[in-house]
């Protein structure tokens, strides 16, 4: 691609502003930082610069320019990202480029045949029941468009006829999980298609109802593009209205999400009934800091909640837990109580801590002193966890006043057990938080060398001087094209070198790693001279081993003697230049 129309794209858009519709972003400093959505992360080491428009993680070496970002975060291809961009900014890309064929395709291509098939089937006259079901359900003609939900029938009407009609091999359909045994999987089934974070129809679920003895949902098996850990219902569909709440809402089951639609709460996702996995926690990540946990309201969903709640907040999320009661899911709870209820149980969401506690005064009888010693004592350990002064003062005030314990004996036992903790925390050994690599001196100076290269044209001059030989091919490469760079376009930046050299893999790791060094910006040229003069002993030290190397395998006395009379040379040259 054009390399001043990068850098036009890349000019218009502001790095913060950019990733800031992302993930959301402190300033801290001169930088701007988040939580990075390319590892697991737990404190915000993705840090953003306006003055040099590039992004690095200091953790995982995830670095670049925005079109670096938008590609790994959508997982798209390079030039995917630009023309997203330039898109997005109105500037056209006349790049005779067609999108790179995703080896999925066909798979989504019939997926979505598919999905057409089952709404068409639910628009149909064999659909009669099941529309009333999903009017007897309260689901308006408008929210089934809006999830596409459709229905599968029975022979003759099956999706597998069909597709096979059309030519797809019916191996491939047994593949996807759309057949079985080359009969239709799903049989009398309300669907509800299931979408990828992307967006795609990536699977399905398939609910019974006409009163049928079988399992209530049937979901796609696990296949090359469905895996249930990997997917959030919703996810795609909420993702807008998420940034705008500022949270996300985490639910249990789809029906809860599609109720709470109908009633305009639009930043719900749910898991299908399963565990919480790192993947849809860091999913989770790319949407907001804030999750309000709203499950059901019976002891599965008050398990998951703790459960799922300390999974979150050791990923360092915001938890808050909206609490439902009775055996309800939000469903339910919807259907009963109606919006404004609903609205209200959001805005008075409580914190996880409390949710805990909640849980752990049910049933205790205030009236037997071990009972309620037990209690007092559950609820100091949970106090002794909160990280905030305030709060745990508020805390123990509760506490005092709904146990009549005296203020001062509770305020005693917590300080007791903080200081407990204290030394416990202490003891854990801190490891170093970057499992960076061991770099020798050359290596490193080979870095500084094109870091400084990078951000200041004066040091691309005296490396080009110094004439110095890289021993490495791929920093010989970067210092090559940074020169190049240099001399084509009459400056240098590191945003704008990342766009340059993006086509090249091995190199662009290099990259990365070498503008997520942690460097002065001060340049002093000593530095860099001292810098080059390690490098260039190292290539002395190279070719003294390598004449070593041949002193040992030559057998005429007299090449010996030349070779080290060699290396005795290039010893003396080397010790002039220390
Ligand atoms: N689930 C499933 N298989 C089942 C039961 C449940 O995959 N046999 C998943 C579904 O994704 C479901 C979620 O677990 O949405 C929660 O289950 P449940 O609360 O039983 O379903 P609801 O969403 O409430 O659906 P409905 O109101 O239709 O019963
Ligand atoms: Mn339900």
């Amino acid at each position: 691609m054009d390399q001043n129309l990068l850098t036009k794209i890349r000019e218009n858009v502001d790095i913060v502003e950019f990733i800031g519709k992302y993930i959301p972003l402190e300033k801290k400093g001169k930088n701007y930082f988040g939580l990075c959505p390319f590892h697991n992360d737990t404190n915000p080491s993705l840090s953003v610069s306006r003055e040099k428009q590039i992004f690095k993680c200091f953790v995982c070496g995830e670095a670049g320019n925005i079109f670096n970002f938008l590609m790994h975060y959508e997982n798209i291809s390079y030039r995917e990202a630009v023309l997203e961009i330039a898109k997005e900014i109105g500037i056209s890309v006349n790049d005779n480029y067609k999108p790179m064929v995703d080896k999925n395709k066909v798979y989504y291509d019939i997926y979505d045949i598919a999905n057409k098939f089952f709404q068409n089937n639910l628009l149909s006259k064999e659909g009669a029941k099941a529309r009333k079901y999903l009017e007897e359900r309260h689901l308006t003609n408008e929210v089934i468009k809006e999830f596409q939900i459709g229905l599968s029938l029975r022979e003759p009407d099956t999706l597998t006829k069909m597709l096979v009609k059309k030519g797809y091999d019916i191996k491939l359909l047994n593949d996807l999980g759309l057949s079985n045994n080359d009969y239709d999987t799903y049989i009398k089934r309300i669907i509800f298609p299931l979408f990828n974070p992307k967006g795609e129809v990536n699977g399905f679920s398939g609910r019974i109802y006409n009163g049928e003895n079988a399992n209530k949902y049937l979901n796609t098996k696990e296949t090359i593009i469905f895996k249930k850990g990997e997917n959030l219902f919703n996810y795609h569909r909420a993702k807008e209205e998420v940034r705008r709440a500022k949270f996300v809402i985490l639910m249990e089951g789809f029906m809860a999400v599609i109720r709470a639609y109908t009633i305009g709460v639009k930043n719900c996702i749910a898991t299908m009934g399963t565990a919480l996995t790192n993947e849809q926690i860091s999913l989770i990540k790319k949407l907001s800091n804030t999750v309000y946990l709203c499950l059901d309201g019976d002891n599965a969903g008050e398990t998951a909640t703790i459960k799922n709640g300390k999974l979150l907040l050791d990923a360092n999320l915001n938890v808050k837990v909206i609490p439902l009661t009775d055996g309800l899911d939000p469903d339910d709870y919807i259907l009963k109580n109606g919006a404004e209820s609903f609205y209200s149980l959001i805005s008075s969401a409580i914190t996880y801590n409390d949710f805990r506690i909640r849980l752990l005064k049910r049933g205790v009888d205030f009236k037997s002193s071990t009972e309620l010693s037990n209690y007092v004592n559950s609820v100091l350990k949970e106090i002794s966890v909160v990280n905030d002064e305030i709060k745990r003062e508020i805390m123990l005030k509760n506490l005092a006043n709904e146990t009549n314990v005296w203020y001062n004996t509770l305020e005693k036992k917590l300080n007791e057990l903080m200081s407990k903790q204290d030394v416990k925390s202490k003891m854990v050994i801190v490891s170093p938080k970057n499992k960076e690599k061991k770099k020798d001196k050359y290596e490193k100076a080979m870095q500084t060398i094109i870091y400084y290269m990078l951000i200041n044209k004066e040091v691309i001059t005296l490396v080009e001087n110094s004439k110095i030989y890289f021993p490495n091919q791929i920093y010989r490469t970067l210092v090559r094209e940074i020169s190049y760079f240099y001399e084509q376009y009459g400056y240098i930046s590191i945003a704008d070198f990342a766009s340059y050299i993006n086509e090249n893999s091995e190199v662009q790791e290099a990259f990365s790693e070498i503008i997520t060094l942690d460097l002065d910006e001060d340049i002093k040229k000593d530095v860099i001279l001292d810098y080059l003069k390690v490098i260039k002993n190292y290539n002395v030290a190279l070719e003294i081993k390598r004449l070593e190397n041949l002193i040992i395998n030559e057998v005429d006395p007299l090449e010996q003697a030349k070779i080290s009379n060699q290396i005795m040379q290039l010893k003396i040259g080397s010790e002039k230049n220390d």
